[in-house]
């Protein structure tokens, strides 16, 4: 059992979470936002990012204070909370990114973890080596087997009570994402972040995200605490909160304002292109764009980097909030309309279905159907599962249509796309009440059609007779042939 951290809420792999930090006292709700802080340049104060945004742990880099002599002196003097100003939980990585940048760094893990934890770091990280998308299997191996080498000297390194990160390697490999997710479980450490998805977020290959974090996940243990090391933009916080993610680090709201960058939930603008600023926080609702085009440079970013902070942290607590009312994909739903690589992101959570439905509640407030995709959603996946278990008696109708008290059969079962049929007491439980438009579309009768054959083939002595409304007959095609299917819009004669 892991101490640190504790599942309150769950909605498909998404969770409401409390991350306990010892070593700062404190517990961080998860999903929670990690600002990135440069400890050379502050955009916005530490300290402030506590009071105005409501921060309660941010992450800075020990290899930039390991490496710069004065600001290391401070740091092992004062500590890093002094040097910072933050008193809440702070993280620190370890010089691996700019490994990755730079191709070479000067710090081992034991020397770069004993200095996280005397300048009094709560959560550490080792040297991993950030692998990138696509690169050979071989190197992709040589590399993961080098970063599980530092993850075991982690293991035997005097941390104290400093937690330690557990990155998660393995490239573009599910396979080696997996291992690399069980391998980081059965080690002490405690946070696992999936490392090397920087690449994939400044290419908006959100679908490739999905599938690392969704191998990863399969190696992990459920009551892991993850994090998506360096993905910032708040437009892809749900979707990648709904595959499992419970911390996010944001350098994005420092970097995009230094650009005139204005981050939204659905995409970042340009501030040249931008008439109004569509936004209620603070920032937007004391000024309008040509105050803020008119500000010197230093002012405009600073403005521009508090919007997106409050941008990034409201949408984590509107994801908080979704988690709660068991709302998250519904969520999700609506940020896919926002660029068509989010929408391959949410078509590849999608894909994994199956291992979404494991802890995605059982029941919640509504199901709304809200695109075609929702066809695809964990509860349809259920629903056809349960189909194949349900007590079926030896002749039922399934029909859209109302209950029948036709003699010729010994029970009358509704039929509702997407899901397929159900015996009608069922009608009210989630997620088959759900709300779903008049208009009904393609996916969600080829959805029915699904669970009307998985229920016959689980039942080849009960006779079925479908009752439907208007399907395709190339819907129909995916009911097997020993069901005597009746249309309800023409087969009049054929009722009673
Ligand atoms: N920051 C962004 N990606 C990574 C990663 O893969 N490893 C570490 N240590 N830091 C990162
Ligand atoms: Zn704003």
């Amino acid at each position: 059992m892991r101490e640190c951290f504790e599942i309150r809420a769950t909605d498909a792999a998404g969770r409401l979470g409390d991350l306990t930090v010892p070593s700062a006292d404190t517990t961080v709700e998860t999903p929670a936002l990690l600002p990135v802080i440069n400890p050379h340049l502050d955009t916005i104060e530490p300290g402030q990012l506590g009071e105005e945004f409501g921060a309660e742990i941010l992450i800075t880099n020990a290899y930039i204070i390991y490496n710069s002599s004065d600001v290391r002196e401070r740091a092992l003097e004062d500590g890093l909370h002094d040097l910072l100003g933050f008193d809440g939980a702070i993280m620190t990585d370890s010089g691996s990114f700019q490994l990755s940048e730079y191709g070479e760094i000067s710090v081992t893990t034991e020397e770069i973890l004993e200095f996280q934890r005397d300048i009094g770091s709560d959560i550490g990280t080792p040297v991993d080596i950030p692998t990138p998308p696509d690169i050979d299997r071989e190197r992709a191996e040589a590399d993961l087997e080098t970063t599980q080498e530092r993850l075991e000297i982690a293991e035997t390194v005097d941390t104290g009570e400093m937690l330690v990160n557990a990155p998660v390697q393995g490239s573009t490999y599910p396979d080696l994402r997996e291992q690399a997710g069980r391998h980081a479980d059965a080690t002490g450490l405690d946070v696992f972040p999936i490392g090397a998805v920087v690449p994939m977020m400044n290419d908006y290959r959100y679908d490739d995200m999905v599938d690392a974090v969704a191998a990863a996940k399969r190696g992990l243990g459920a009551d892991a605490p993850v994090h998506l090391f360096g993905a910032g933009h708040p437009m892809m916080f749900a979707l990648a909160v709904a595959m499992g993610c419970d911390l996010f680090d944001s350098a994005a709201y420092a970097l995009y304002a230094r650009d005139d960058r204005y981050l939204t939930v659905s995409g970042t603008q340009h501030l040249a292109d931008l008439e109004y600023l569509p936004c209620p926080c603070p920032v937007c609702t004391s000024h309008d764009v040509d105050d803020i085009r008119a500000m010197p440079d230093d002012a405009r970013e600073t403005a521009l980097a508090r919007h997106n902070l409050h941008v990034s942290f409201a949408e984590i607590r509107r994801i908080k909030q979704a988690i709660r009312a068991g709302r998250l994909l519904e969520l999700v739903e609506q940020r896919a309309r926002s660029h068509p690589t989010m929408l391959d992101g949410y078509r590849a959570l999608l894909a994994h279905a199956d291992q979404l439905e494991r802890t995605d509640p059982v029941s919640k407030g509504a199901f709304f159907y809200t695109s075609h995709e929702s066809a695809n959603r964990p509860e349809v996946v259920r629903h056809h599962e349960r189909l194949a278990r349900l007590a079926v008696p030896d002749s039922v109708f399934l029909t859209e249509g109302d209950a029948s008290s036709d003699e010729r059969y010994d029970a009358s079962w509704r039929v509702r796309p997407p899901f397929g049929p159900f015996p009608r007491a069922l009608s009210r439980t989630y997620p088959l009440s759900a709300e779903v438009p008049q208009h009904q579309d393609r996916s969600a009768l080829e959805a029915a059609a699904t669970g009307v054959r998985r229920l016959v083939e689980a039942n080849p002595d009960s006779s079925f007779t479908l009752g439907h409304r208007d399907w395709p007959a190339a819907v129909l095609e995916d009911v097997p042939d020993r069901v005597r299917v009746l249309d309800l819009t023409t087969d009049f004669e054929s009722l009673e």
